[in-house]
């Protein structure tokens, strides 16, 4: 069997923990005899280079005619931001491949490993129980898609954001938050500002009535401030979160400094086209790039993401996953998860010698 897979490693780390996910997909594909058919592309710097833009057609087809996407990260230093390879760059390039292949639906998880526990910054009493939580966020609606504007009047400057969503929008990613819990703990909090906004007010009702079509699973709807605080006074009451672009966009942050490091959370982007996009849930972090210290492990469980989702091969993601769990308890650390109080049992290893030692735990 051939998958279509379009590699778009991007910038910085992107650039060495990609290979790292290859390793892995060239594991999963001797051992259980997929073909694995990769087109790589440009995005981000990487593509300004030779294109101009960040997002050129090129890239753009190579995209639409996969049926998955493995992403990098892209964007460059700070204080370069000014410059035309780097400015905007995230913008130009996310959020257009993000509208361009209709991923409305995004999907980030905050997971406390076992052996990890240490690494989170709360009190374990409030982490003993484990913490596995998946937000679902929409992703091409509310604020970030509305008109933006910037005008000046008597002197005065103005700017202004538009937030819209339609019934159609919420439902879409709701039926598929309730459909997941349903395989969960059939727990799903709904997050909003219905005491202000009145996107949210819909996102409520739309919500709700979703949830009718999913008896077994319990809906409880929470306000996006107390849901910050939540996520750190008492995080194992969270399964699964369903919230709006913006607030997603914050609270998924929020939610990935439980586990110690952005270097461990995956991503999936899914959609009514059918095309699936993975990708870390961090960024291309340019101060380390280069440096073979990167954590590979959020890029290679994308890829256990991808079989999950986009090709149903789920005995093969949970292959995957396994080699990740095995790495990490005996021990394989990168720098960023390196927990000195074991020093002793612990053994830090480069981006590329992760990679190597989790596709041998296939
Ligand atoms: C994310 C990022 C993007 C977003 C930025 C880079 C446009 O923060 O994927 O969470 O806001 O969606
Ligand atoms: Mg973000």
């Amino acid at each position: 069997m051939t998958f279509q897979v379009a590699v778009l490693a991007g910038d910085g780390i992107g650039q060495e923990v990609m290979p790292q996910a290859l390793k892995i997909l060239d594991k999963i594909s001797h051992k259980f005899q997929y073909h694995f058919e990769l087109t790589h592309a440009l995005i981000g710097g990487a593509a300004f280079d030779q294109f101009g833009i960040h997002f050129p057609d090129e890239t753009k087809n190579i995209c639409n005619n996969a049926e998955a996407i493995l992403f990098g990260s892209v964007g460059g230093p700070i204080k370069d931001s000014h410059l035309p390879k780097w400015k905007d760059c995230e913008k130009n390039s996310i959020l257009a491949l993000r509208k361009n292949c209709r991923l409305n639906i995004n999907i980030r998880l905050a997971k406390i490993y076992p052996a990890l526990s240490a690494l989170c910054p709360l009190k374990e009493k409030l982490v003993q129980s484990g913490l596995d939580i998946i937000i679902f966020r929409e992703l091409i609606g509310d604020i970030y898609f509305g008109e933006h504007k910037q005008w000046t009047e008597n002197n005065l400057r103005y700017a202004r954001d538009i937030a819209d969503y339609n019934e159609s929008q919420i439902s879409s990613i709701a039926h598929f938050a309730f459909m997941l819990a349903n395989h969960r703990k059939k727990r799903v909090i709904s997050v909003d500002k219905a005491n202000v906004l009145d996107t949210s007010k819909l996102w409520r009702e739309v919500v709700t009535e979703v949830s009718k079509h999913y008896q077994e699973v319990t809906l409880e709807h929470m306000l996006v401030d107390n849901c910050a605080m939540q996520l750190f006074i008492n995080p194992s009451q969270f399964d699964v979160i369903l919230t709006s672009n913006l607030f997603g966009d914050i609270l998924s942050d929020a939610a990935a400094a439980l586990p110690g490091s952005l270097g461990l959370m995956p991503s999936a982007s899914l959609g009514q086209s059918g095309i699936g996009l993975y990708e870390p849930s961090g960024g291309s972090a340019p101060d380390i790039a280069g440096l073979d210290i990167a954590n590979p492990i959020a890029q290679i469980l994308s890829v256990a993401l991808m079989l999950r989702y986009s090709f149903k091969l789920e005995t093969e993601a949970q292959a995957i996953e396994n080699a990740v769990q095995k790495a990490l308890h005996e021990g394989y650390r990168t720098k960023d998860i390196a927990i000195n109080e074991n020093a002793s049992l612990e053994k830090v290893v480069g981006t590329s010698e992760m990679g190597d030692v989790i596709a041998s735990f296939i």
